[in-house]
């Protein structure tokens, strides 16, 4: 699934995937990937846009124009405002109580549990409540039948770390194809039951393929690797 070079490479009917820069955060390594729906208004929407490069923004323009700029946690805030610089006519939409966290970061709207009118017909969404920090909202593509999440799993490429993180990553459960919620995320629900309902409203969704910010992404079975990647929650 790793794309090679910046270029936004299709992975399936109107979505594509733009594999951004290795980045910190906390210290901690991630690749970073942004993915682009077309929707049926031939706008685009760009979810957690990764850092702009020249090719990368032309690899986007060839696609179309971009109508949404999504900041679907509190932690992916990096890429809007250089993208909202590049495509001023774009609309900036951010995940609840981001506002509080990057009071700089001017948005146009704030994402909920149900998906606004101009892109209903396209997109399905749900707010991942109950937990202290992220309140991430997931996001399903109708069209693709993709499940698209951004840090609530992850699978962190083991060939891309050295020793040390391969340990750390493997013991926080996010590396390999496998990988799932990391143990930070899952010790800091706050609310289990809010965050139940969340995960069994996503997988009561029509999808098979499944996009995540950080490793591997699956074309096929993925309802089946998304209920295994949440059923933490029951325990
Ligand atoms: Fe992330």
């Amino acid at each position: 699934m790793t794309v090679s070079g910046d270029l936004a490479a299709p992975f399936g009917e109107d979505i594509w995937l733009l594999e951004g820069d290795r980045v910190h955060m906390f210290g901690i390594p991630f690749e970073t990937r942004a993915c682009i729906l077309r929707l049926n208004s031939g706008q685009l929407w760009v979810h957690s846009p990764v850092a702009p490069t020249p090719e990368r923004l032309n690899a986007v323009r060839t696609l179309g124009d971009v109508g949404f700029i999504i900041a679907p946690n509190k932690i992916h805030s990096l890429g809007v405002d250089p993208w909202r610089a590049a495509f001023p006519e774009a609309e900036v939409w951010v995940s609840p109580g981001f506002e509080e966290r990057h009071p700089k970061i001017a948005f146009d709207g704030v994402l909920t549990n149900t998906a606004p009118a101009i892109w209903a017909d396209d997109i399905r969404q749900q707010v991942f409540h109950g937990h202290r920090v992220l309140d991430e909202v997931v996001f399903l593509h109708r069209k693709s039948r993709t499940l698209i999440v951004t840090d609530l799993i992850q699978k962190h490429d083991p060939s891309g770390e050295n020793v040390f993180w391969r340990w750390v990553k493997n013991w926080a459960g996010i590396l390999g194809k496998k990988g799932g919620t990391a143990r930070d995320i899952r010790a800091s629900i706050a609310d289990r039951d809010a965050a139940r309902r969340a995960r069994d409203e996503i997988l009561s969704w029509d999808f098979d393929a499944l996009v995540i910010s950080h490793g591997a992404c699956l074309r096929t079975g993925a309802k089946a690797d998304v209920a295994r990647a949440f059923a933490w929650l029951d325990n």
